[in-house]
């Protein structure tokens, strides 16, 4: 039986300064290759509103949303944690809704924790659900839900007020509980800082090379995603490119005749099919 990533293990590769490794995942079959791969955690995040529904932010994603997707991920993720993202007004109504909302994440979604966005003002949130068994990652900085808040998707922290904001919203999440921190484009030096003087593990998205762990959005890191690429994004291949010839080929090859070929066709016996024409 494999071994699942836990909590525990986020706190320990944080103590002994051995990097998380995170990507997005919103399908079994991909769930299971980065699996196979060994990142440490998939995070079926509400990017999916952007990637796989083509919404141009994340507020239009729903509960059922998440849902579906989570299940999906959690059938492939032997051994990576499955952190599920809580969407836009699934918990920023009441912590109640919260509560409720990311249970069903775990019950429905088989999640093994919880992502949601916000710092000191969703600490009492954050506190609430880790009071009721569920493992939170906490997600401050650029907050993808609080776009139009932000004015657009902008780095957050540049200035001294801006960047105590952050520190306060990493202090918060730590005390409410969380077991992590996602941290959205921020300065690097910023994130450094923040990294020595919480426990939790940060695991940073544009956020430098000063973090305990990465994560990425994979059709972005696989250049498969071309509506919008952020600064941070490193393209690790093209499938995307790569992907777009195949389905070329297909097309060529199904219009010439040239698929399918004599390997991908079923046989029948010719003794049969004389009969059967003989008979008509
Ligand atoms: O939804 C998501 O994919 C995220 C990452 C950008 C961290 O929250």
């Amino acid at each position: 039986m494999n071994m699942k990533t836990t909590t525990a293990v986020f706190k320990k590769k944080k103590q002994i300064g051995e990097k998380i490794t995170m990507l997005t995942a919103y399908d079994y079959s991909t769930a299971k290759l980065e699996d196979e791969a060994g990142v440490d955690a998939i995070l079926v995040g509400d990017s999916l509103g952007m990637v796989v529904l083509g919404y141009e932010n994340t507020l239009s994603v729903t509960m059922e949303d998440m849902l579906h997707h989570s299940k999906a991920v959690a059938r492939g993720a032997k051994s990576a944690m499955v952190v599920t993202d809580m969407p836009f007004m699934s918990y920023q109504t009441s912590v109640y809704d919260a509560v409720v909302n990311a249970g069903r994440l775990v019950k429905e979604g088989r999640a093994d924790a919880v992502k949601l966005e916000g710092g000191v003002k969703f600490a009492g949130h954050i506190r609430a659900i880790v009071d009721a068994s569920i493992p939170v990652m906490g997600h401050i900085g650029m907050t993808p839900q609080s776009v139009n808040a932000f004015g657009g998707f902008k780095v957050q922290g540049k200035s001294a007020e801006d960047a105590k904001r952050v520190i306060e919203d990493a202090k918060a999440v730590e005390a409410a509980g969380a077991f992590a921190v996602v941290m959205e484009c921020v300065p690097a030096a910023l994130t450094e800082y923040i990294s020595g003087i919480v426990n939790i593990p940060i695991v940073g998205i544009g956020a430098g090379n000063g973090c305990d762990g990465q994560v990425l959005v994979y059709q972005d890191m696989l250049g498969m995603y071309s509506d919008f690429t952020p600064k941070f994004v490193k393209t690790f291949g093209n499938i995307g490119s790569e992907m777009k010839q195949c389905f070329e080929k297909y097309c060529d090859e199904v219009k010439t005749g040239s698929f399918p070929a004599k390997e991908h066709t079923f046989m029948i016996d010719d003794e049969v099919i004389r009969m059967i024409t003989e008979e008509r």
